[in-house]
Order: C-alpha cells, then sequence, then structure tokens
C-alpha cells in the first residue's frame, strides 16, 4: 500500500545549509496534498521554493548574460498530463503558468513572449524577480567573460540547478513540478532541461522523476523518462537512480528526487538541498 509523500530539492550545487527550505516546501505540498490532488502539492511545494530567493527558481533566479530573468518550468502528471513554459519573463510562480498551460491549451509548452503574454491572459499579474544578489552574481560571471570565452567556462563548470517536487497519494497517484532560472553563464534563449518533458521531469503510473543540474547534459540524455522505463523494465528505483548517476560525466552536476509506488529516492553529484515529508 502507498503512503502520501512530497519531495522536494532545492538544486545540486547548493547547499544543504539551505534544506529548511526544502523541507518547509515539502510540508506545503503535503498540506495541499491532504484536501486536494497531486499535482496541487506539487504546485504549492513548487511555489514556496520560487519564493524563496536562496534557489534558481522564480525570486532570485540566475540572470542571462544579458541581464533578463528568463524562466523555465514544467508540471506533469500521472495521467500522462504535461505543461511548461520555457523563457518567460514577469512572473513570480512559473509552475503555476505551467500549470495553466497543460489545463487550459492544447499546448504542452509556451516560451518567450507568448508564454508572458498568456500569463497576462489567465490573470497573472506582472512581477520582477530580479534580485540585487542574481545582480551581484551577474556581474562576476560577466568579468569571466572579459578575459575567457564562454563556451572555455562551461566544463565543470558549477551548476546551481533548479528546485522541484515529487509527490505520491495513498491511492497511488503521482506528479512532479520543477523551475528554474537556468545556468548563470547563459544566453538570453537558452532552454536547458527543466521544462522538457523526460529531460528534467517525467511522471507516471509507476511513479514521478524530477531532475536537477547541467541542463544540456540531462537534456541529452532524457535521464527522467530513462529512470521511468526503467521502472517499466522492473528495475529497483535506487538502483536506477544510482546507475544515472554513476555514469554522469564525470565532475559534472546531477541530482535526482524520484519515488515510485513504495520507494523513494534522493541522489545528487554534489551537495543538494532537499526535503521529504510524509511516512519513509
Ligand atoms: N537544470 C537546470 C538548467 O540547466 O537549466
Amino acid at each position: 500500500m502507498s503512503h502520501d509523500m512530497v519531495i522536494t530539492h532545492g538544486g545540486v550545487g547548493a547547499t544543504s545549509e539551505w534544506n529548511d527550505g526544502c523541507e518547509r516546501a515539502a510540508k506545503s505540498g503535503m498540506d495541499a496534498l491532504k484536501i486536494g490532488t497531486v499535482l496541487d502539492a506539487v504546485v504549492a511545494a513548487g511555489a514556496i521554493l520560487e519564493d524563496d530567493d536562496r534557489y534558481n527558481a522564480g525570486t532570485g533566479a540566475n540572470l542571462r548574460l544579458e541581464g533578463l530573468c528568463e524562466l523555465d518550468a514544467a508540471v506533469m502528471t500521472d495521467e500522462g498530463d504535461f505543461g511548461a513554459v520555457a523563457c518567460i519573463t514577469g512572473v513570480q510562480y512559473p509552475i503555476q503558468v505551467a500549470r495553466l498551460v497543460m489545463e487550459k491549451t492544447p499546448h504542452a509548452m509556451l516560451c518567450g513572449d507568448g508564454a508572458a503574454a498568456f500569463a497576462r491572459h489567465q490573470g497573472i499579474p506582472p512581477y520582477c524577480p530580479v534580485t540585487e544578489r542574481a545582480m551581484k552574481k551577474l556581474v562576476k560571471y560577466r568579468r569571466k567573460l572579459e578575459t575567457s570565452k564562454l563556451a572555455d567556462l562551461w566544463p565543470g563548470h558549477k551548476f546551481t540547478g533548479t528546485i522541484g517536487a515529487v509527490a505520491r497519494s495513498a491511492a497511488g497517484r503521482f506528479a512532479v513540478s520543477c523551475s528554474t532560472g537556468g545556468t548563470p553563464l547563459t544566453l538570453k534563449g537558452r532552454v536547458g532541461d527543466s521544462p522538457i518533458c523526460g529531460a528534467g521531469v517525467f511522471a507516471g503510473a509507476l511513479g514521478a522523476i524530477c531532475c536537477t543540474g547541467t541542463g544540456e547534459l540531462i537534456m541529452k540524455r532524457l535521464i527522467a523518462h530513462r529512470i521511468y522505463i526503467a521502472l517499466e523494465d522492473g528495475h529497483a528505483l535506487k538502483d536506477i537512480c544510482q546507475a544515472e548517476i554513476d555514469r554522469f560525466p564525470q565532475g559534472e552536476y546531477l541530482g535526482i528526487i524520484a519515488i515510485d509506488q513504495s520507494n523513494h529516492c534522493v541522489l545528487n553529484t554534489h551537495d543538494m538541498p532537499f526535503g521529504i515529508e510524509g511516512d519513509q
């Protein structure tokens, strides 16, 4: 028999000294699950993390090298419903907009100006997520580019990820959410793994998976989907996730939170804040 459970993460590469925010988010997700659905749970948990300016999502998220705050987010349910936004600007809760894309449009993803216009049309008020800390970080990265090429700075570059949540209900339902400002050293218009179905997120009848880390590498490997397929093949959740961590390029950043009917898993190549709420 399954139990209610919500797991959150605050991005691989971030410090576990920030577990408190992830624990608060997991609790908020659990509160939402008690009166609602697994989708409500991952959206509620995500909103807490998007509001906490320590994490790279929503308020305080990384800025593009051009100075813009472009945000990516996604939600997915065990019924295969999926919604995402990419490079959206001027919203407080990108996960909420991703949910609206899923529920109110025939599309799976909206990006850029179209995503922002859709949010306004849905009554989401304009919001500036840019913080002083994010501006200072941008100045630091721009300085690096005075003496180095962007591509040369990338290998082994420290990624302080994403936020995400997975939820399971006692009835065995699953959902996942994910949100990010992307990596700090990126060009306007760059999209990582977070809003890509099967890369940063995947959910189905057997479980839900959320990844964080070097988006380009996660996207090319479709890691969330690969984990799910291995679950379908009957492998144990922890073994599957450990295999993905082991085969990820040495020194690069990958974090995984995952849940199935009776197990859960939190694994990461570098430090990663997380929170778990529910019977373990
Ligand atoms: N994993 C977040 C990103 O690469 O955008």
